[in-house]
């Protein structure tokens, strides 16, 4: 992952590198560091962990310089210290890396022969040396740095800058994103627009394999066979002011409040408010014709899918074959002729996600993303991009942005279900009004968190927690879980309830609180058998329903009130929960919840 930038300016850069970094740490956060060019010589400065580390830092060692790259790291080869945080340098070149080269063992076996001096365990640093000893043989910058990409195998955004010139500036993608921004008289390289959106709303995205040579005044694209290549200058809606986080303590809190707002916005923009009827943008595949859906994504976003295949199956009678990206991008699996393939992604540059993408368009799918920025990757290597309106999301758990993608991919299978006849119109103005009144329950929920408080107290003390979940209660579980490991630390696994018995249940004992999800739904009384089984070996009930606990013959820790909900939107309505007994008892623990250790919002490596 990691968040690169990169500026060729008219007046002092350092600051507005941080600048930028600040609007890239959602990338990653373990370090950060820039360099400049300070009369003629090649300068750093880098700090281990968070970015305020860096300006800390800068403020007693300020860096001159009109020319400067910086990085915000999400460690992959070495540890996250300040000697492996980029730039990397050698005395004539410095270079930030997003991704990984692939090669790098070879490449520092063979430079290291050669005489060069590793500083640092990181991949990154081959690119410097292996740029170094090109210049040595005699080469220019440029064309030392095209010698060079030509033998790096992997994935990378890369942009450098060379001592003794402090009018160029070289970025390369391969892999990782990257986009060049056009300002008045200055030039920027930076990971996404939004890094850039302070300087410049002119934005041109490389293509896969292009690298570019800039100056202030020009700059000249090359593709991966050294053709001279023109890709368009877009406008960028990035804003150029940091969301912060209001009145709220964390972003995260900020954003679970924000959903009632946001799932309306994404709502409105699939269905026909005054008609009471999905109104679906043409994706270019006659819906009617679809004999099978295959959808792809990792994380939170892969629980969104999974909450999809249960309604596309239900309601619109259509098998869907779902899997993490990272395992369906190597399986080798057949798809249908002419079959639609949906990848769901909040920051559209997953790299897994993206790999699968490319797998399934190779292999002759309709592709179809639901992502929330829409000039990502995943969006622009799409056929058909279906948005999802939950605006910037900064804390790196997910909560709007799922529930985001719930509400659209709730209108994609109703559109579906209705193109093959499997929904009646009053059918579909039943589950559209059900969708329609999600944001009121949701508001109504976030007007209490005071028992999820008190509840944070009982959790904090678990070292495990299971989470239970029946039909489509299973993926929300297994959100549920993945929300409280992510940000308190705490371990929690979600399983299927009727998996239970089948090696879970020797977990349970007076310590093991067991969360069970369980709306009032046709699999209500099973689930209640497991909560039952749960209950007799000494386990401790965090219940989640509309029903009470004394209808199920159980004696719970604490019930979770849920309004009585139609079942089509259960997912929509139980996520919430999740998210607020994740956060309460992280905030109590005293994590970092906005942004939890070794993970990050944008994961670009696999
Ligand atoms: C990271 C984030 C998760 C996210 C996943 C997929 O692991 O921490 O919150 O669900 O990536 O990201 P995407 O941007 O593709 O939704």
């Amino acid at each position: 992952m990691c968040g690169i930038v990169g500026i060729l300016g008219t007046k002092p850069v350092a600051l507005d590198l941080v600048d930028a970094l600040r609007r890239l740490e959602y990338r990653g956060y373990d370090s950060a560091g820039i360099a400049t060019i300070e009369g003629g010589l090649l300068q750093r400065r880098r700090a281990e962990g968070k970015l305020r580390n860096l300006s800390d830092r800068l403020s007693t060692e300020p860096l001159a310089g009109l020319v400067g790259i910086g990085h915000t790291r999400w460690a992959t080869h070495g540890k996250p210290t300040e000697r492996n945080a980029h730039p990397h340098m050698t005395e004539k070149v410095s270079v930030v890396h997003n991704g990984i080269i692939e090669n790098f063992r070879e490449l520092k076996e063979e430079l290291t022969r050669a005489g060069a001096v590793f500083a640092s365990d990181t991949d990154t640093e081959v690119v410097a040396h292996l740029i170094t000893h090109e210049m040595k043989k005699g080469a220019d910058p440029i064309a030392a740095t095209k010698a060079a990409l030509a033998r790096l195998k992997g994935a990378f955004a890369l942009a450098i800058i060379f001592a003794g010139h402090d009018n160029l500036m070289i970025g390369a993608r391969e892999g990782s994103p990257l986009a060049i921004g056009h300002g008045d008289g200055e030039m920027f390289l930076g990971s996404d627009a939004i890094a850039l959106a302070p300087f410049t709303s002119q934005i041109t995205y490389l293509d896969e394999g292009d690298w570019v040579v800039l100056t202030r005044g020009s700059l000249d694209i090359r593709d991966r066979q050294g053709r001279r290549v023109d890709r368009p200058m877009i406008t960028s809606q990035a804003s150029g002011f940091l969301v912060d986080k209001g009145n709220h303590r964390h972003f995260m809190l900020k954003e679970i409040h924000e959903q009632p707002e946001v799932i309306s916005h994404t709502l409105t923009n699939y269905i026909d408010m005054s008609e009471g009827r999905v109104n679906f943008p043409d994706i270019g595949l006659e819906l009617a014709k679809i004999t099978r859906v295959t959808i792809s994504a990792c994380g939170t976003a892969y629980y969104a899918g999974l909450v999809a295949k249960y309604w596309i199956e239900k309601y619109a009678r259509v098998p869907v074959e779902i899997d993490v990206a990272s395992e369906l991008r190597y399986r080798e699996a057949p798809l249908p002729e002419g079959g639609l393939a949906v990848f769901v992604s909040q920051s559209g540059e997953t790299a897994d996600t993206l790999a699968t993408l490319r797998y399934c368009k190779a292999n002759g799918q309709r592709i179809a993303s639901v992502v929330n920025v829409r000039t990502s990757t995943i969006a622009r290597e799409s056929h058909a991009v279906l948005p999802t309106l939950a605006g910037p999301e900064i804390g790196v758990a997910s909560t709007k942005a799922f529930t985001c993608q719930l509400s659209t991919l709730a209108c994609l299978a109703l559109a579906l279900a209705r193109a093959k006849g499997q929904i009646s119109d009053d059918k579909e103005r039943e589950l559209v009004r059900a969708l329609t009144e999600v944001p009121r329950h949701i508001s109504s929920l976030l007007r209490d968190e005071r028992r999820y408080e008190e509840l944070a107290h009982y959790l904090s003390k678990a070292r495990d927690v299971l989470y239970l979940g029946r039909g489509i209660s299973y993926p929300i579980a297994l959100e549920g879980a993945l929300k409280l490991k992510e940000i308190s630390y705490i371990h929690a696994e979600g399983y299927a309830a009727g998996e239970l018995k089948h090696g879970p249940i020797a977990l349970i004992d007076e310590n093991v609180p067991v969360v069970v999800v369980a709306p009032e739904d046709e699999l209500f009384d099973k689930t209640v058998s497991n909560m039952q089984e749960v209950h007799a070996r000494g386990g401790q009930i965090i219940l989640v329903s509309n029903v009470e606990p004394d209808a199920t013959g159980c004696s719970v820790v604490a019930h979770l009130r849920m309004p009585a909900v139609h079942p089509f939107v259960v997912p929509l309505i139980y996520a919430i929960p999740m998210q607020l007994m994740a956060y309460h008892t992280a905030t109590f623990m005293g994590t970092d919840v906005d942004q939890p250790r070794n993970l990050a919002k944008s994961v670009t490596v696999e």
